[in-house]
Formats: structure tokens, C-alpha cells, sequence
């Protein structure tokens, strides 16, 4: 059955979300302040690159199902679920969670909001945070128990429009009855297709994000920690994953050593997740995502010792870093290793060219120090090393003879390479977490 609904924040996850809604049929209307973020997504661009969306951003304009606005307005009042799909990001200062950007959903939202409508929070967020929502709406509606569940989201960059589709799990968090009912109606056709529908209280629906990506993240550090161990010992971090991954407990997914985690969720979540559970008084429960956190970012000056190494100084060197993105197919560079990277080896003094297909535009505003090149074959001219940082379709499928760099050294960050065909174009091939004979 088709429903009305509002989503509010048009980011990532907002217009995904939006979008994804539309398409299973129900009538959308996306808030979003921001005019020219409007302006972008009437013309059917979602203003960020994301495979597919924007086509069927497009397609669902045109079905007429799906329409924006700056501001809530009297059509608001008619929709049976708001979605708040606000960011959180890190505080300026603080490993902790920013939630003012909910808080002033919440406000913006009451004068447009029936008592029996429900606001669904999908944003990442701290334990406890729905609950102060939960309140903060019950003061300014004057409604003892307003209805507010949550939902949290858990689609990866790249494959956005996909996970919101045909998610794994369908995870929400209710107070109330009705609250499950209209989740279940919204997400009908999700639940017919077989997605599981986890019904849970507030709290544990907030901590399901949290742990899952906490647990992604110590997946990649626990691999990386090992590379730490093959790089001393002679041992090959790929092939240990290998070999772990066939034991179904462990699994061979997000086992890929190299230059680490990053990306607007990752980084961020375990920190609000470290801070939380300070706050709450259990703080040493989680103090072992610190180690998380800076083995992950230990990798990145692994890149730089190997280039010292190499290079010796890496004063007035030119270094290409392939890659900006924290991931392939995502214009993101939000905690990017590969930027990261870029930027300690500008600090030793190095002359850094970055080259992404598509992340450019984001480092520009960002790092005005960096030099860019959006063209592959020139960024290679005259470095003196090179980083594979992101893995790029285009860097595994490079060919190394049509290159020309000053000095024939790469750094493969994701071991994605071909070494034997690097090798053989006269290339000196290092990698993380393994040692390869040149
Ligand atoms: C993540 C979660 O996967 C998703 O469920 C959640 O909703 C948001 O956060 P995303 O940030 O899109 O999604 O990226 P993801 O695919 O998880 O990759 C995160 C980072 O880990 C990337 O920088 C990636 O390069 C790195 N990574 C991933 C590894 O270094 N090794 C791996 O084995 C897997």
C-alpha cells in the first residue's frame, strides 16, 4: 500500500533513502534546507557520485512520486512516517557524536507532525540519543508518548540504491504497536521479498549500528595488525586471510590488508561508539577500538616508512598517490587513507600529486596544497614513486608499459596488483603487508 512519507536530510543517505522509497511506490517529499542541494536534485542529480542513483532519481521525478522542499509546509502534515536522515558527524574536538543537526529536525518538524504520525530516526547515532528525541518531541507537541522509532541504515557507498533495496536485515527499534504496524507497511514489499524484519527496542536498534560497524572496523584492524606481524616476519598477510577466511566463524570478507579504513562511517562510528560508552560509565568495554583506530591509521605511515625507505629523503620527491577516494566508485574523500597519505608525505616535504577519476573536485576545496591531475598518464610523469592507495577499476587494470614515471617504484597499498606484470615492465613493486623480492 502506497504511503506518504517525508524524508529530512538530503545527504547520502537521505536521498538514497528517498529515492529507494519512491521506487517501491510510496509518495516521498525530501526536506532539505539546503536551496541549491534542491535546485541539483530537481535536475535529477543527487550532487554526489553514487552508481545508478542518479537514473533513478530521475526516473522517480518523472513518476511524480517523489518532490522536495526547503521547509516542512502543510503537505507535511498528511505524510504517516518521517524518516530524519540528518548527518552526525564527529565533534569538532571530541570523538563524540554531533546530534544538533536531529535536534533541529525534531524542532523544525513538531508544528507540521500529527499524533499519530511517526518520526523514524535512520541516522547513526549514540545509545540514549533516540530517547532524548523522544522527550524533546514530547515537550514541544505536548504529546505524552509521541511516536518516534528508529531504523538505522546500514547501505555501503557504492552500492547505496542496492543495499536500500534489498538490504540483509531490516533492523527497527519501537516503542508502541502502531509504531511497528506502519514500519511494516512501509517496508512491505522489502519483507515479501524475504528480508528478515528485526523488531527491537530503541536502544538496541541505536547499538546495532554501532556494533556492526565497530566489528567491520576490527575486522580490517585485526588483518592489518597481522600485516604488522608478516611485514617483520616474512609472512604474507594476503595469503593468512586466505587461509583464515575458509573457517565459516571467521569468513573471508572485509579480511583485505592495506592502507586501512576510512569514509564518513567507519572512523567516526567507533569514536562515537568509544565516547558513548565513556559517558555510560563503561568505557574500558570498548577501549580496545583505540588500538582499532590507530592501527588503522598506523598504516599510513607504514606507506611513508616504505617510501623513506626507498627514497631516502622524501624531500622535493615527487610522490603520485593514485586514488583519493576512501573507496573505489565513491567521489567521498571524508577520512580518506589515500588523502591521509597525500598529506604526511606533503609534511616530509614532498612534492604530492594526487590523480582519482572522479574525487578531484572534493581534495580541490579541501587541500588547495595538494597538486591534482585528472589525467593518468601525466600524473605519472616524473614521480619518483608511486602509492596505489584507492583501488581504482582503472590502476588494477593498468597496464605498465604505457607509463613513464622518473623512477620506476609503486607502492601497492591494496595489493591489487599484478607484481610478476609490474615487475616485468621494470617496475620495483613493494606491498603491504608482504615482502616481495625484486
Ligand atoms: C560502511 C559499512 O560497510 C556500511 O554497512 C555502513 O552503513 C556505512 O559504513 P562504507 O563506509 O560505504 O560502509 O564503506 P565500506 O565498504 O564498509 O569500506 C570502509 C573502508 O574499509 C574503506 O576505506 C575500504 O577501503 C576499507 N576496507 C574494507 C578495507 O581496508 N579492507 C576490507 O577488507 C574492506
Amino acid at each position: 500500500m502506497a504511503m506518504k512519507i517525508t524524508v529530512i536530510g538530503l545527504g547520502y543517505l537521505g536521498t538514497t533513502h528517498a529515492v529507494a522509497m519512491a521506487k517501491v511506490g510510496h509518495q516521498v517529499i525530501g526536506i532539505e534546507p539546503n536551496q541549491s542541494r534542491i535546485d541539483s536534485l530537481v535536475q535529477g542529480k543527487a550532487g554526489f557520485f553514487e552508481p545508478g542513483l542518479d537514473q533513478e532519481l530521475k526516473a522517480q521525478l518523472a513518476t511524480g512520486r517523489l518532490r522536495f522542499r526547503q521547509a516542512h509546509d502543510e503537505s507535511s502534515r498528511e505524510a504517516d512516517i518521517h524518516f530524519i536522515c540528518v548527518g552526525t558527524p564527529q565533534t569538532a574536538g571530541s570523538m563524540a557524536a554531533d546530534t544538533s543537526y536531529l535536534e533541529s529536525a525534531i524542532r523544525d518538524l513538531a508544528p507540521f507532525l500529527r499524533e499519530d504520525a511517526l518520526v523514524v530516526g535512520k541516522s547513526t547515532v549514540p545509545v540514549g540519543t533516540a530517547a532524548k528525541l523522544t522527550a524533546q518531541l514530547s515537550t514541544a507537541m505536548g504529546f505524552t508518548s509521541p511516536n518516534l522509532a528508529w531504523n538505522p541504515e546500514f547501505l555501503r557507498e557504492g552500492t547505496a540504491l542496492e543495499d536500500s533495496l534489498n538490504p540483509d536485515r531490516l533492523v527497527v527499534g519501537v516503542t508502541n504497536s502502531r509504531s511497528e504496524a506502519l514500519l511494516r507497511a512501509v517496508f512491505d514489499p522489502m519483507i515479501k521479498a524475504g528480508v528478515p524484519f528485526l523488531v527491537t527496542d530503541l536502544a538496541t536498534a541505536e547499538l546495532v549500528k554501532a556494533a556492526a560497524n565497530a566489528f567491520l572496523a576490527t575486522k580490517i584492524s585485526f588483518i592489518n595488525a597481522m600485516a604488522e606481524i608478516a611485514e617483520v616476519s616474512g609472512a604474507d598477510a594476503t595469503q593468512l586471510a586466505k587461509a583464515i577466511g575458509y573457517d565459516e566463524r571467521i569468513g573471508n570478507k572485509f579480511l583485505r590488508n592495506g592502507v586501512g579504513f576510512g569514509g564518513g562511517c567507519l572512523p567516526k562510528d567507533i569514536r562515537a561508539l568509544i565516547a558513548r560508552a565513556e559517558e555510560l560509565g563503561v568505557g574500558e568495554s570498548v577501549s580496545y577500538l583505540n588500538e582499532i583506530d590507530k592501527i588503522n591509521l598506523r598504516r599510513r605511515d607504514r606507506v611513508i616508512a616504505l617510501l623513506t625507505q626507498e627514497l631516502v629523503s622524501l624531500q622535493g620527491k615527487r610522490v603520485l598517490i593514485l586514488g583519493a577516494a576512501f573507496k573505489p566508485d565513491s567521489d567521498d574523500v571524508r577520512d580518506s587513507p589515500a588523502l591521509g597519505i597525500a598529506l604526511l608525505a606533503k609534511a616530509a616535504g614532498a612534492e604530492v600529486v594526487v590523480h582519482d577519476p572522479i574525487a578531484l573536485h572534493g581534495v580541490a576545496l579541501k587541500h588547495p596544497e595538494l597538486e591534482l591531475e585528472q589525467d593518468l598518464a601525466k600524473a605519472f610523469v616524473g614521480a619518483d614513486a608511486v602509492v596505489l592507495a584507492t583501488e581504482w577499476k582503472e590502476y588494477r587494470e593498468l597496464d605498465p608499459k604505457t607509463v613513464n614515471p622518473g623512477n620506476k617504484f609503486i607502492i601497492d597499498g591494496r595489493n591489487v596488483l599484478d607484481v610478476a606484470q609490474w615487475q616485468q615492465a621494470g617496475f620495483k613493486v613493494l606491498a603491504l603487508g608482504r615482502t616481495i623480492s625484486n
